[in-house]
């Protein structure tokens, strides 16, 4: 099991931020971590109302004390905790969440949804998206017929490039990893070609079982268009899979002409058969204008699931013994947000706005900063939160990556991290069409670090062109 996201560069950018604080002399002042998409930790605002629900729902005793509460989120608390075993968040949550916040969560995504319906009883929430995107996958894993017998394993359909959490899990849980390649040169959409081309490549291996998307797309940025989504259901339906939807960018969407469209609402406007496939779909705090990475909520909504394996999908996370009851909380903030006219309401979208305004600005910033150095092309960043630019290596340094045993971009990106102390994750570790090379930045930078980050970067790749020419 592989994780670059904090592979060996990752490690060494905390070894060199140590050296330095302990007084090292290095080319550059301090290290810029372009590498993760952890808002927080890059010096995003807290929302206050968010943090205030925290407050309440933790300490239910400052809400008696703190005259500056507002009456809203007095009263979201005590809706709250008052759904909490004992009314404390201090009790394990139910096994699917505390149900006030699965209501608010299919509220939610009815509203998103232009008033499809949404049951709660089909949404269990879970410590951020990852636990549950790696409790479905956890459904295919066959002992039966895959490792213990040396049948086919269980195939799982995933973009290349993609979040490394997916390969990591599909490696840890002994399934079979089907990737289709995104189309870079029509940024990174998805063609049914591409998926007819992964699936027969790969049956005679595998029992393909599920397709899993990432929309916006992390590392790629891009945002599918509904065609692209019909396309993507109407094959899921031909070859019978199970339909992944990772959609914790759902708010991320920053480029003119892109909307996002949920899978679930795509597929219950096409109607039936389509319709009726099983979908689960996935949400997170960590992402969109809160970026609450460190409070761990998340959900899935299940639609069309066999109500046995949903049964059993149920028993399993109660063994696991419940979701963060905090991290639940946040959620609730986030899908149930003050309303216009509450005393919450106007700092909230103040906050909200601009948190979005800005990542939208800075979309632009990085993709134009990028496209404009030699040798290097970057797609419009259209959402989510990074840029993932191709990058030209010239041959001598391809070949003094492979005789270390290094993809040429995990070379590249250590150069650069011991040069200049810019963090980067190389391209190899997301997948890449061979022979081409990239890197995932972050969007996250404020505009003062990202303009120092791209007079070192451009500085850098000038000197690394010509001295491997
Ligand atoms: C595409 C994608 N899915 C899932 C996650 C995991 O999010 P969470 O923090 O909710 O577990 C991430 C985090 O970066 C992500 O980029």
């Amino acid at each position: 099991m592989e994780y670059a996201v904090r592979g060996p560069i990752a490690i060494r950018a905390v070894e060199l931020e140590r050296e330095l604080a302990n007084g090292a002399q290095k080319p550059f002042p301090n290290v810029i971590k372009a590498n993760i998409g952890d808002a927080h930790a890059m010096g995003q605002k807290r929302i206050t109302f968010i943090r205030q629900l925290l407050e309440c729902i933790a300490n239910p005793s400052s809400m008696k004390i703190d005259k500056t509460l507002p009456s809203d989120v007095i009263e979201h608390a005590n809706a709250f905790i008052g759904s909490c075993r004992g009314n404390s968040a201090g009790a394990y949550s139910r096994g699917t969440g505390v149900e006030v916040v699965r209501k608010h969560v299919s509220e939610y995504i009815s509203r998103r949804d232009g008033g499809i319906p949404s049951n709660s009883e089909d949404i269990c929430l879970s410590r951020g998206a990852s636990e549950s995107i790696r409790n479905v996958l956890k459904l295919f894993i066959n002992r039966n017929n895959s490792i213990y017998r040396n049948k086919k394993k269980v195939g799982i359909m995933i973009p290349i490039p993609q979040y490394p959490l997916y390969s990591a899990t599909i490696g840890e849980f002994g399934l079979g990893q089907v990737g289709y390649y995104l189309r870079e040169v029509s940024n990174w959409s998805l063609d049914e070609a591409e998926l007819e081309r992964s699936f027969n490549g790969h049956r005679k291996e595998y029992d393909i079982r599920v397709l899993c998307i990432i929309n916006p797309g992390n590392p790629t940025g891009q945002v599918l268009s509904r065609e692209n989504i019909e396309t993507i259901i109407k094959f899921a339906h031909k070859k019978k899979l199970f339909l992944m939807a990772d959609e914790v960018y759902q708010d991320n969407v920053y480029a003119q002409g892109s909307e996002f469209h949920s899978f679930k609402k795509v597929l219950v406007e096409m109607g039936e058969p389509y319709s009726k496939l099983e979908l689960a779909s996935f949400h997170s705090v960590s992402k969109g204008y809160m970026g609450e990475c460190g409070m761990r909520g998340g959900y899935v909504e299940f639609l069309n699931l066999d109500p046995e394996v949903y049964a059993l999908f149920k028993e399993m996370i109660s063994a696991e013994l419940y979701s963060t009851v905090l991290g639940q909380a946040v959620i609730d903030a986030v899908v149930n947000p003050p309303k216009e006219g509450e005393p919450s309401y106007a700092l909230w979208k103040k906050e909200r706005d601009a948190v979005l305004a800005s990542l939208k600005e800075r979309a632009t910033l990085v993709e134009k900063a990028f496209s404009s150095i030699d040798g290097i092309s970057c797609n419009p960043v259209q959402g989510a939160m990074y840029a993932f630019p191709q990058i030209t290596i010239p041959q001598k340094a391809v070949e003094i990556a492979q005789s270390r045993n290094q993809h040429p971009d995990f070379f590249y990106a250590m150069e650069l991290l011991e040069s200049t102390g810019i963090c980067v994750v190389p391209g190899s570790g997301f997948g890449q069409r061979d022979g081409t090379y990239h890197f995932r930045t972050t969007i996250l930078l404020k505009p003062e670090l990202f303009k120092d980050m791209l007079a070192r970067f451009t500085d850098f790749h000038a000197k690394f062109l010509a001295q491997y020419k």
